[in-house]
């Protein structure tokens, strides 16, 4: 039996500061500041500003974890970090904090990388055993991955372009709504009709399961430049029928190309795999009970962490961690943050990026 490990994680690759305490597969403490309201005025993350506030509320975050899981240094076997990728300042930020805690304690310093981060989540929630498919679908990234291990992920697909948390956002901008966009969008999208605007839903008449989202950034600016110009302006109901028809576009893609990358599994290895989903749009309840049904329709088990772990979070830093230093694996102080550390190291890298750059 493996000894149990008591971990550390540090979050702070976005514009959310986090610390959490995982012990083996249990979240004792998990602490997210959200810098939402620090950014709102700018309509998007001003790196510079997120990179300050993550090095004044690191520290705190940190304490707050250990206080809420009852633990001091003395009971953790490691500190883990989100290493990359992401907004350089905010990773170089965490890194030093977790460089400095390690250099005072002794404790072993582990660098994570943020996308193994989630796509090792169901692992930590649902004790999922390799392999298994992955829908990794956030602000940065969204990308569909066989995980055969720790360190071990095949890529399958993935968007061309944007990354379809970066279009929920962009359309809420558009819609006058709140950021993020995700959940405002969703909300937004609960008393409009999906039928009234005909959005493209791209590169499903392709094969394979490549995505692409840029396209349904530009069809939602016409519609409602093209209310606009009818109107005068947008009345709540046009925002929730151009939300409304906007996540029904977006989920058609992403079942649809679910079904093809659960097809494209199979060719590869014989055996039904779960399928898993991780991620900030992963929280989208539309999303979720879209891949549910297909998932009862093709008899595959289904794993969506609870939303507080599936949008950016430190217990899945730590829990990345834990699964490292099971395997032998750590760094030393010479750990260096990297804007950009794809999780399949053979794939070819994709064509155009993010929001917040080609994270993947
Ligand atoms: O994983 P995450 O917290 O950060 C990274 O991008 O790594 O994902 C944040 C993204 C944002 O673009 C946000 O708008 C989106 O996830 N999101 C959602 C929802 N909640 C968050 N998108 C759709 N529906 C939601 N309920
Ligand atoms: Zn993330």
């Amino acid at each position: 039996m493996t000894r149990s490990l008591t971990i550390l994680g540090i979050e702070s690759s976005c514009d959310d500061t986090a610390a959490a305490v995982v012990r083996d597969c249990d979240v004792l403490a998990s602490v997210v500041y959200g810098q939402t309201a620090l950014h709102a005025e700018f309509g998007g993350v001003v790196p510079e500003i997120a990179a300050r506030a993550h090095a004044e509320k690191l520290d705190h975050c940190v304490e707050q974890a250990l206080e809420e899981a009852g633990i001091t240094f003395a009971d953790l076997d490691a500190i883990a970090v989100t290493a990359g990728p992401g907004l350089i300042g905010g990773v170089l930020s965490g890194v030093m904090c977790a460089k400095g805690l390690s250099a005072a304690t002794g404790l072993p310093l582990i660098g994570v990388n943020h996308l193994a981060g989630h796509a090792l989540t169901p692992r930590l929630t649902d004790q999922l055993t390799y392999p298994y498919l992955m829908l990794l679908v956030s602000g940065g990234h969204c990308q569909f991955l066989i995980a055969g291990g720790h360190d071990s992920f095949q890529r399958i697909g993935g968007t061309i372009d944007d990354a379809p948390g970066e279009a929920f956002d962009k359309t809420a901008r558009l819609l006058g709504l709140p950021q993020p966009g995700g959940p405002s969008v969703e909300k937004a999208a609960k008393t409009g009709d999906a039928r009234r605007f005909k959005l493209p839903r791209p590169l499903l008449n392709q094969p394979g399961c490549d995505m692409s989202f840029s396209g349904l950034k530009t069809a939602i600016l016409r519609a409602r430049d093209s209310v606009v110009a009818e109107q005068g302006g947008l009345t709540s109901q046009d925002q929730a029928d151009l939300s409304a028809s906007f996540q029904a576009a977006i989920t058609d893609v992403l079942i649809e190309k679910s079904r093809r990358a659960l097809d494209a599994y199979l060719a590869l290895n014989p055996e039904r795999p779960a399928f898993a989903i991780a991620g900030g749009v992963a929280a989208n309840t539309a999303v979720r009970e879209g891949l549910i049904a297909l998932c009862a329709e093709l008899e595959t088990d289904f794993v969506a962490p609870p939303l507080n772990l599936c949008t950016d979070n430190a217990a899945m830093i730590a829990y990345a961690g834990l699964e490292r230093m099971q395997a032998g694996e750590h760094d030393d102080l010479t750990l260096s943050a990297r804007p950009r550390w794809p999780l399949d190291k053979r794939a070819a890298p994709m064509l155009g990026s993010g929001k917040k750059g080609a994270k993947a």
